[in-house]
């Protein structure tokens, strides 16, 4: 890591002994006169020179026109420094482009936690399951069947969460600090994305079969439509919050995506495919889903904290109708995910079958719903899958599969060689 105390060292004995006439000289430079003395040097390196060409002397003149308000302007508070009071979740006028001072410090912590847990795709070794995916007697066709189908559904779910933040949910958050995790969490799909498409090429599936079950196989269709009815309203680049509908329009999407989406339809494929690895089966598969379901905590737990947030700004759009409305959605996205479970799972398979995953997810619907403030609707259902809680622990940083572990956040030294 880079210290200014080497920084020093390197200066030598010259610049140690020439640094309390430095320091006096620095010292009797008011910040005006070097304001004074820096715009006298830009003014001067703008002077157009004998041997500027025409290109470049037509690039310094019309700096000359630039003016610094500009586009500030549309910035209530632009100008001024930004205080953390002023910092809102949604319809804030704060200066943006100002990271600190932190309003959500578990923003920023969630951001250094997900920079924590860099991972790639190619780090993880899938020769195994290619020799098993290629064997003739190495699964069942149940077995078979539900590599299939997760592979074909979380390869445009991610695509679809990924588009959902960019293009919708990125430009009304307006708080520095939550932006800056959704744009770590934008790349964590990114690789998600990347991670599908890599299990796809090791195992030589038919990558147009995959990528379009999200059109062509009922039971994923359903879940990716429903996800994306919740897109179209904000996705408008005319759409803006600032009313009671419109701030209740971005509620609905947060509620979809971070709850339904990433915490109800990724959990009967997370759970198929880790039951796999647990037996020993596409071990590979199902280390790149454990690093996704991982970030995927994450995502689901920055999620729920920007809903609840968003609750105590703005209490009135909590009221009775917002509240029915968000538990139909939770019920609604169980209810697909169940339908998933019975067409992934047609018998029993993997020590598990689909009445087994109906109770899961009904204990995952009851804790997203206790989550954002709502009662369960399932009351009395138990996790029959406890084995998936120690997985999802966030501080468990040991490979569940023994295998290989990448400590990104031990390795951050650079080299220019
Ligand atoms: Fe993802
Ligand atoms: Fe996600």
């Amino acid at each position: 890591m880079l210290s200014w105390d080497e920084f020093d060292k390197e200066d030598g004995a010259e610049a140690a002994a020439s640094s309390t006439t430095t320091n006096a000289h620095l010292a009797d430079m008011s910040l005006d006169k070097l304001d004074q003395a820096g715009g006298a040097a830009a003014v001067e390196a703008r002077a157009i020179a004998a041997d500027d060409s025409a290109a470049v002397a037509r690039a310094k003149a019309a700096l000359d026109q630039l003016d610094i308000a500009e586009g500030l302007a549309e910035l209530e508070g632009a100008s001024a420094r930004v205080a953390v009071d002023e910092k809102r979740m949604i319809n804030c006028r704060a200066d943006l482009n100002q990271l600190v001072p932190f309003k959500y410090d578990w923003a920023w912590q969630k951001y250094l936690d997900g920079c924590a847990n860099h991972w790639m795709p190619q780090e993880v070794n899938m020769n195994a399951d290619i020799a098993l995916w290629k064997s003739t007697d190495g699964l069942t066709d149940d077995e078979r069947r539900i590599v299939m189908r997760n592979l074909g559904f979380f390869s445009t779910a991610d695509s679809l969460v990924a588009n959902n933040l960019a293009l919708a949910v990125y430009r009304l958050i307006t708080n520095p600090e939550c932006r800056q995790y959704i744009l770590r969490q934008a790349f964590e799909e990114a690789i998600h994305t990347h991670a599908y498409q890599y299990c796809i090429e090791s195992l030589g599936m038919d990558e147009g079969e995959i990528f379009n079950m999200y059109h062509e196989i009922p039971s994923v269709a359903k879940k990716a439509s429903w996800g994306l009815k919740y897109t179209r309203a904000i996705s408008d680049p005319t759409f803006n919050t600032g009313t009671v509908e419109t701030d209740k329009e971005l509620l609905r999407n947060l509620i979809a995506y971070y709850c339904v989406l990433e915490g109800i339809f990724f959990y009967c494929g997370f759970t198929q495919i880790l039951s796999m690895g647990r037996r020993n089966k596409m071990t590979g598969v199902a280390e790149q889903f454990q690093y996704i379901l991982r970030d995927e905590s994450m995502h689901l737990n920055f999620g729920i904290d920007v809903i609840n947030q968003i609750k105590i700004e703005n209490p009135h759009l909590w009221d009775a109708a917002m509240k029915d409305e968000a538990t139909q959605m939770i019920l609604q996205g169980t209810q697909l995910e169940i339908e998933y479970a019975r067409d992934t799972m047609p018998r029993g398979v993997l020590g598990m079958n689909a009445a087994m995953m109906e109770d899961y997810l009904k204990f995952i619907a009851n804790r997203r719903l206790t989550q954002i403030g709502l009662k369960e609707e399932y009351p009395g259902t138990t996790n029959p899958f406890p084995w998936m809680s120690e997985i999802m622990d966030l501080k468990k940083e040991k490979n569940f599969f023994e295998t290989r572990v990448i400590e990104y956040q031990t390795g951050g030294a650079l080299s220019w060689d």
